[in-house]
């Protein structure tokens, strides 16, 4: 049966603009956060402490965080991407609560975008790990390519579940998983979590679909049909990832919650806040928002 209740994971901030073109300034991110809060968001990734030279987008982090966290919605969690302890080292230092590790179970994903191997992310993520659990900070991980690679094609479902059960045993509370390029299908995503489910209860996984072919509101009824009920999404579908040509962004948050709502399934969330929101950002960035459900919506 279909779980009752969904959580959403809103990305936006961080998947989304992280690969915009034009450097959005940090009062704008912080306005976003603030709508999406208001809008009934509990969890929203805020930025990334990645290398700059990589990822400018994300070169204000220590200020957004520092900046979010001093004006935080109560029961509101807002994580940060941390490749390595001198990414958690900064994070916590601006306040962080929750990070996130990514790794991928694709080697040339994993080489295009941290710059190491498969085996060497995961030895780089466990001191990222210890130092978060000393310091009483949650950690949730990523994989990237769990179905497709832009690089190497399909991946084995087995690869995927080998890295998620290692960043779990890491003491990952979550393991988001990512389409990164959209290639997935409701058939690919469900074998792929097939595989992984043997390993890690379902209660701890997460689908982050990208929406590059229009799939993902398909994969996430796929991965509601086998009791996944945590998705990240992206308001107004922005984003991409930097490393993955052609990437387009996440799921539309609105998109998602159209569904579940149409569903009877609950996700706390204000779906006209939101929209408005996926307006306005999508206004701020100079364009239409991306989703359908929000042009249908505005359009009335
Ligand atoms: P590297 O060059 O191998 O790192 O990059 P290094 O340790 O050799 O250090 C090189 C330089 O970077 C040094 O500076 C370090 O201090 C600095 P220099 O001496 O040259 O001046 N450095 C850092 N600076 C700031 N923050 C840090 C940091 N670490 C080192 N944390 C690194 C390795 C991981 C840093 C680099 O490859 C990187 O930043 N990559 C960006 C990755 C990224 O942000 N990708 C997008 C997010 S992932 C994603 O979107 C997928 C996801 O959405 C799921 C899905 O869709 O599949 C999560
Ligand atoms: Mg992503």
């Amino acid at each position: 049966s279909l779980p009752q209740h969904v959580r959403i994971v809103e990305v936006g901030p961080r998947d989304g603009l992280q690969n915009e073109k034009q450097v959005v300034p940090a009062d704008t991110k912080l306005e976003l956060i603030r709508r999406l809060a208001e809008a009934g968001l509990k969890t929203i990734e805020a930025t990334s402490f990645v290398s700059p030279k990589w990822v400018p987008q994300m070169g204000d982090n220590t200020e957004v965080l520092t900046r979010v966290l001093a004006a935080a919605a109560p029961g509101v969690d807002y994580p940060v991407l941390t490749p390595n302890l001198k990414g958690f080292e900064a994070a916590l230092a601006a306040g962080a609560k929750e990070v996130a590790v990514f790794g991928a179970a694709s080697e040339s994903f994993s080489q295009k975008n941290i710059n190491c191997s498969i085996a060497e992310s995961l030895a780089r993520f466990r001191p990222v790990t210890e130092a978060a659990q000393a310091a009483g900070v949650k950690v949730r991980g990523y994989v990237s390519c769990v179905v497709g690679c832009p690089y190497e094609g399909e991946i084995a479902p087995q690869k995927v579940a080998e890295v998620a059960e290692t960043l779990v045993s890491m003491g990952c509370y979550e393991v988001s998983l990512g389409d990164t390029i959209g290639s997935g299908n409701p058939v690919t995503v469900q074998r792929m979590l097939d595989a992984v489910m043997r390993r890690i209860p379902v209660t701890q996984l997460a689908g982050h679909y990208h929406d590059t072919y229009g799939m993902a509101v398909a994969n996430i009824f796929a991965s509601l049909q086998m009791g996944v009920a945590v998705f990240d999404a992206s308001v107004g579908g922005l984003g991409g990832c930097p490393y993955a040509a052609g990437a387009s962004g996440n799921v539309a948050t609105e998109d998602v919650v159209w569904l579940l709502k149409g569903m009877g399934i609950d996700t706390g969330i204000d779906f006209d806040a939101l929209v408005d929101t996926a307006a306005w950002i999508s206004a701020e960035l100079g364009r239409a928002p991306a989703s359908r459900v929000a042009r249908a919506v505005l359009a009335k």
